[in-house]
This record gives structure tokens, sequence and C-alpha cells, in this order.
């Protein structure tokens, strides 16, 4: 293979490395990194090495250049190794990215080796001076981008930097309160959901630039090949997990004596079973350590009349977590359970504003609670903060 154009630029970005290798390998935040590209697709990831399609902003004639392309990151060497999959254009292109530190930064630095194809519209040479040109432009925007997230850093700690979160329920609700303080403090989230695409398509829109985009996953958890496809997911797109948020979950209500059989069984199938298949199939893929929480219920214990088939699927959850913290602390992993009291979630809709009241009343903060109220315990529990704290049930009902 003939090499002719070949580039070599580099720019020195004060921030931490990490921070650096973090932010300039999440693809998923190259529209906001990059000013050029207009879309980036995931298509594959084995391991270490991504396969994506990368589309641009219109050029000056209007034309959208797309190619998929395939990087492989090492993580120990500070290197990348990238190449375009769809030439288009060039013979070959090939991209060597490397990070180094040095005393005032980390100096990232791009080397490009292409041939243009006989008849592109640019030679070697032209290719070379335009690709000069615009690596300028954009290692400026990344270097001012990366400093401007290293310095609002101390303002914003983030707890979870770089773990990998299921969160099943994850797009409405108390669920969705998770995945979001879970990207804003630097995890990357797998958000699953049953059928409200709309509020999976919404998350993105909430988190500022640099959180890590969550992925989303459709699926009812009480089907276990629906939750196989979830695993797969995480694999595929985590490479594991490091922490799984069981807050999908569904309420009815009806008098004890008139309960119809389906309807204790869909509820027990969503909130029991689904805990259940959730926690088993993901056991595979979590590293040493890792933190599991299930969000069950205070009514649980404290019983609620038109409720004894919720009441008894959140209580089964509260033998699950004991039971799992046992059998996996040995692993270093640890389990618990999150028991909210009345939350302002769609699941706590439909009240008469009496029965609001008398709800409130019953709470010594006099308020019902926010679903950012329960996130806040579960990031809690996700964290190295509780890192000796297992088999419990933290209820956060605002002190009834
Ligand atoms: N809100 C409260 O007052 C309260 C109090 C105590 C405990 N909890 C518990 O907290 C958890 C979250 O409740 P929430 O108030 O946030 O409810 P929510 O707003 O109704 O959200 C429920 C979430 O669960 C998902 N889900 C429902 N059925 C599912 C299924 N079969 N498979 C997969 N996902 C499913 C929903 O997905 P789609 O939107 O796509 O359908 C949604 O993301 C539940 O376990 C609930 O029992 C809530």
């Amino acid at each position: 293979m003939t090499t002719v154009g070949h580039t070599l630029n580099s720019v020195v970005i004060d921030a931490p490395m990490d921070l650096v290798w973090r932010m300039t390998n999440d693809l998923e935040s190259w529209t906001w990194l990059f000013s050029e590209y207009e879309s980036v697709e995931i298509l594959e990831r084995d391991g270490a090495t991504v396969r994506f399609r990368l589309t641009m902003r219109p050029d000056e004639n209007g034309t959208r250049w797309s190619w998929v392309s395939e990087r492989t990151t090492d993580e120990v060497s500070r290197t990348v190794r990238a190449r375009r999959v769809e030439t288009g254009p060039f013979a070959h292109m090939d991209i060597h990215w490397t990070y180094e530190q040095t005393g005032s930064g980390v100096r990232m630095t791009w080397r490009q080796d292409f041939a243009m194809k006989p008849g592109a519209p640019l030679d070697d040479e032209a290719m070379t001076r335009r690709i000069n040109t615009n690596t300028t432009v954009q290692m400026d925007r990344i270097r001012d981008r990366v400093e401007g997230m290293a310095r609002a850093l101390p303002r914003a700690p983030l707890p979870l930097r770089g773990r990998r979160i299921l969160v099943t329920g994850g797009t409405r609700g108390i669920g969705r309160a998770v995945t979001l303080a879970a990207a804003r403090a630097g995890a990357r989230v797998v958000a699953a959901y049953h059928s409200d695409a709309r509020a999976a398509s919404t998350l993105a829109e909430e988190l500022g630039p640099g959180d890590p985009v969550p992925h989303t996953v459709r699926g009812d958890t009480a089907d276990p090949a629906a939750v196989d496809e979830m695993a797969a997911v995480c694999r595929d797109r985590l490479g594991g997990l490091d922490g799984v948020v069981v807050s999908a979950g569904v309420i009815s209500h009806h008098p004890y004596g008139r309960l119809p059989l389906e309807e204790w069984q869909r509820v027990l199938a969503t909130n029991l079973t689904g805990a259940h298949l959730v926690l088993q199939k993901t056991l595979p893929l979590l590293t040493d350590g890792a933190s599991l929480v299930v969000v069950g219920s205070a009514v649980a214990t404290a019983g609620m009349p038109y409720g004894a088939h919720y009441t008894a699927a959140k209580a089964g959850l509260s033998g699950l977590v004991r039971s799992l913290c046992k059998e996996l602390g040995p692993q270093g992993h640890r389990v618990n359970l999150v028991a909210p009291g009345l939350i302002e979630t769609d699941m706590a809709s439909g009240m008469t504003p009496e029965k609001r009241k008398h709800y409130e009343q019953l709470t010594s903060l006099g308020r019902l609670g926010d679903p950012a109220e329960v996130a806040g315990p579960v990031l809690f529990l996700l964290s190295d903060a509780a890192r000796y704290v297992s088999g419990t049930t933290l209820l956060v009902n605002g002190g009834i």
C-alpha cells in the first residue's frame, strides 16, 4: 500500500490525563467535542474496538460526508489506532493517536497516513493541506472543551466517574432521576424501559455537555429473553457492569376479594420476577465489588389497602436482597434495598387532593418526595462512600 499523504499535529491540554482520555474517547459526545461531526452511530463494540459511522455537517456544497471507521483504544499505552473501513475517496486512511504527559499538560498527537484514490476530488497534497488546517481548528476546540470541563470538576465531583451501570425503569420517574444523576456523576449508563420510547429519547436533552449520554434498551423485565437482550447491550456497550439499579415497577389498586389472578401475576412478574431476572442475568457481567440496588417500597412493611399484590411483591424483594447480600458478599458485591415513601412520579399521580394532604401530613417534612431525592440515596449506595453498606434497607420517605 503506497502512503503518500502524511500529517502530524498535536495539542497540549491542561487537564488530568484520565479526563483527557475519557472525553476524547467518548465517541457519543464527539458531536459536541468536534465542530465538524453531525452524528456518530455506534455499530459494534468488541472489547476495546469500536466500529462506528461518522457523518459530517454539510460542506460548502451541501454534501454530508459519511463513512464507517474502526478504533481500538489501549488505555495502558494511552494510544489509539483507527482506520476508515469505508474509505470513500481515500485508498486508505489510518490514524494513530497518542497521549503523553508533559509538564504543562497532556500532549495529544494525531498522525494520519493516507493515500487518495486516483480521480478523487482532492489529491494527496491538497488533502494534506486540508487536514492540517482542519485539525488545528478541531484540536483548539477539543482543548477548550476539555480544559473547561477540568475547571468545572472541583465544583462537581464525579463520584461514579467511569462506572458502568444498568438502570431498569431508567427512563421515567425514580429510575430516570437515577439515570440522570449517575450520568452527571460520570457514570456510563444503560437505561432500560418498557414502552415509552419518547421518554427514552429525551434523556440526553437533560444532560450537560461532557456528561456521558446513556444508552437505552427496550424490553419487559418479566420476559427472560428481553432481559438477556438488556444484558447483551450492557456487555456490548459497556463491556461489563459496576452497578445495577432495579427500578422498573408497576402498581395497581384492587380490593383483595376482587383481585384478578392475572393482575396478581402481572404485578409480581414485573416487580419481583423482573428484579430476579435482571439480577441473575447480569451476574456474569459484574466486576468484583459491584453494587446492586433494588427499589422496593416503604409499603412493603407498612401495608397498603387495595395493594396486597404490590406489597407482597415489594416484601419479596426484601428477602431477595437479604439472601443475595450473603451469597454475593464473598465476591465483594453489595446488595441493598431502597424503600421510598410517596414520590411525585406518574405512579403516584391521580390522587384526590384530600388523599394527597393525608399523605403529606404523614411525613415529618410535610410533603411528598421528588424523584431526585431518591436518586441521591441510590447514588450513595452505588458509590464507594457506601462500600461497607450491604443488606440494608434505606427508607426514603420524608420521616413517616
Ligand atoms: N412513586 C412512588 O411513590 C414509589 C414509591 C415507592 C416505590 N416506588 C417504586 O419505585 C420504582 C419506580 O417507580 P416510579 O414511581 O418511578 O414509576 P414510573 O414513573 O411509573 O416509572 C416506571 C418505570 O418502570 C418501567 N417499567 C414498567 N413496567 C416495566 C416492565 N414490565 N419492564 C420493564 N420496565 C418496566 C417503565 O417503563 P416505560 O415508561 O417504558 O413503561 C418506567 O420506566 C418502582 O419499582 C416502584 O414500585 C415508587
